[in-house]
């Protein structure tokens, strides 16, 4: 689907655009985000970056959602990652700027893919992998009800080092029967 946008509770998820550069740029320079993530904080060429991201989006079939996330009056706040493999899974990852942490802008932004990967896409699993250490990233994948699978050894590399992953997944039906129960605690 493209382009792909659609709303959490307090974010707007919507594709890039080439004017995102700079705050990409920011983010991907900034070692308190890169410590954790996929991107090396040495020289990321963040134009280069941001065009693929806006490349791939085009492609069909659409393997992967790499989306800005917005507050309503369009400033980037952070990034997310969906990326579409095997059958019906999705890996999902997530990137707010550490001016924006612990505001509960992570939680909002995956609680939304989640929702558009198993309500409109139509996924049947998806899964995080997380570096261990990194607890607001454990704290995120636990909360929103995902289940640890295991260890996958030298995992990613970021800024010259390996690190191990922990893999957790959520399956569709669990996140459908978390939403009922949530909804039912609501209207109590
Ligand atoms: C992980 C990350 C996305 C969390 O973003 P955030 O907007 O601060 O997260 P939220 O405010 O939604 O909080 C999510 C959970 O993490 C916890 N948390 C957030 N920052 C934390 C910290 N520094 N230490 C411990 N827990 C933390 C929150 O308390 C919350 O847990 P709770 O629901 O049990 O209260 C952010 O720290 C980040 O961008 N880190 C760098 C990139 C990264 O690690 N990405 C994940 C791997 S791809």
């Amino acid at each position: 689907m493209y382009p792909a946008q659609f709303p959490g509770q307090h974010v707007l998820l919507r594709e890039f655009k080439q004017t995102d550069v700079a705050q990409t740029a920011e983010l991907l320079r900034d070692d308190q985000v890169t410590r954790w993530s996929w991107f090396d904080s040495q020289a990321p060429d963040a134009a280069a970056i941001v065009r693929g991201i806006m490349t791939r989006a085009q492609r069909e079939p659409r393997t992967e959602y790499f989306l800005a996330v917005t507050q309503p009056d369009d400033t980037m706040v952070g990034f997310t990652r969906l990326g579409l493999s095997g059958m019906q899974a999705g890996e999902i990852a997530c990137t707010i700027n550490p001016h924006h942490w612990q505001r509960g802008y992570a939680t909002d932004t995956v609680r939304a893919v989640i929702t558009f990967g198993f309500g409109v896409l139509h996924l049947h699993r998806i899964s995080a992998a997380v570096i261990p250490d990194n607890t607001a990233s454990v704290a995120l994948t636990i909360g929103l009800g995902f289940q640890y699978e295991g260890r996958l050894r030298d995992h990613v590399c970021t800024n010259g080092v390996w690190y191990d992953t922990h893999l957790y997944s959520l399956l569709a039906q669990e996140w459908t029967e978390r939403s009922v129960h949530d909804h039912l605690l609501d209207t109590r």
